[in-house]
């Protein structure tokens, strides 16, 4: 007989988790009333520990840039092409912006990582179609972005060996199953009490060029406008465009505020974004937890958690498929030691 898992949670990361563990020889059921349609469905997709680091964040940093590294292999596993972009640029719209990437580049530096500052000239002649006023940006060539529902989907199609169950689940004493990886995303604290993961809304635009519109830009360019953070991800002959960030609970209703902000500040970054059809509006929930570092590890002898994953659960699916592997074999990872629950004093330990 073999072991029995069950995955609560379709999202990426429960997905990828029951991929891996069906490969590893265990009989897996994976529990979600709507597979994939969570934030996994809405990301951007991008794959950019270093666009998005920060001083003080060496710890999300070295867990973003593992994964970054998996990435490749990762995605090769999967057996169709999931990525769209590779490469990304940080840009500064004005002298304090330009100051905070010195600031960012130097940290990098500092934690072994090296990027390159760009002019604005060298700027315009990467990414013509991004804004003349641009005068500054951080080159990251290694990073990458993923068609997040090619993702979903690819990851649907390798859970052959995979049992799935459109149930909710809402007390794990009732799953029976020798182990259970809680997967949960936004749902996860609903599920194992103490969990520190709150819900963080996020609004998000899908565009796609009209025959008569400038092509997009083929890298990810990320900036920030009166403070809110702006990125364009490429995907195929369009764009994502993202995303707002607000503490509402539950609610996933897109406004007109969350649209009017992402259009004018991604104008900002690409003046002929207006060309563009506005194809798709939606909203999703992060699951992020009070540190910003995902919670991956053993909560008791059955229960594991992998949640917690908030702006950055798409980048850091490798790491996670990896580091609950290893939980489940009564290991380790020693590079996700840092997403260990235990960190918080609430949380049961094993
Ligand atoms: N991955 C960026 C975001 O959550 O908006």
């Amino acid at each position: 007989m073999l072991p029995t898992l069950a995955v609560v949670g379709g999202g990426v990361i429960g997905l990828a988790v029951a991929v891996r563990a069906a490969r590893e020889g265990w009989s897996v059921r994976l529990y979600d009333p709507a597979l994939g349609s969570g934030a996994s469905w809405v990301a951007g997709g991008m794959l950019a520990p270093l666009s998005e680091a920060w001083p003080g964040e060496h710890r999300l940093l070295t867990l973003g840039a593992h994964s970054l590294e998996r990435w490749p292999e990762f995605g090769r596993s999967l057996g169709t092409n999931v990525f769209t972009a590779s490469g990304s640029l940080t840009v500064a719209l004005d002298a304090a912006d330009a100051a905070d990437l010195r600031t960012v580049a130097e940290f990098l530096g500092q934690q072994g990582f090296s990027v390159e500052m760009l002019s604005r000239a060298q700027i315009r002649e990467l990414e013509p179609s991004l804004a003349q006023n641009i005068r500054l940006a951080i080159h990251a060539p290694t990073e990458l972005a993923v068609d997040n529902r090619a993702l979903v989907t690819a990851l649907r199609e390798a859970a052959s060996q995979v049992e799935f169950l459109a149930e909710e689940v809402t007390d794990l004493e009732a799953i029976n199953a020798d182990q259970i990886v809680v997967a949960a995303g936004a749902n996860t604290a609903s599920l194992l009490a103490g969990m520190p993961v709150r819900a963080v809304k996020g609004e998000i635009l899908r565009l796609r060029r009209r025959p008569s519109a400038p092509p997009p830009p083929t890298r990810t360019v990320r900036g920030s406008v009166h403070g809110r953070p702006i990125y364009l991800v490429p995907r195929g002959d369009g764009l994502v465009v993202g995303a707002t960030q607000h503490e509402t609970g539950r609610d996933t209703q897109v406004t007109v505020a969350g649209v009017r902000d992402l259009i004018a500040d991604a104008e900002r970054l690409m003046p002929s974004i207006g060309e563009y059809e506005l194809h798709e509006c939606s909203a999703g929930l992060r699951p992020a937890s009070p540190d910003g570092l995902p919670v991956i590890g053993r909560i008791s002898d059955r229960v594991i958690v992998a949640s917690g994953h908030g702006r950055n659960g798409i980048l850091l699916t490798p790491i996670t498929a990896d580091a609950v592997s290893a939980l489940l074999a009564g290991d380790v990872l020693p590079e996700a030691k840092a997403a260990d629950p235990s960190r918080f004093e609430k949380v049961a330990h094993p």
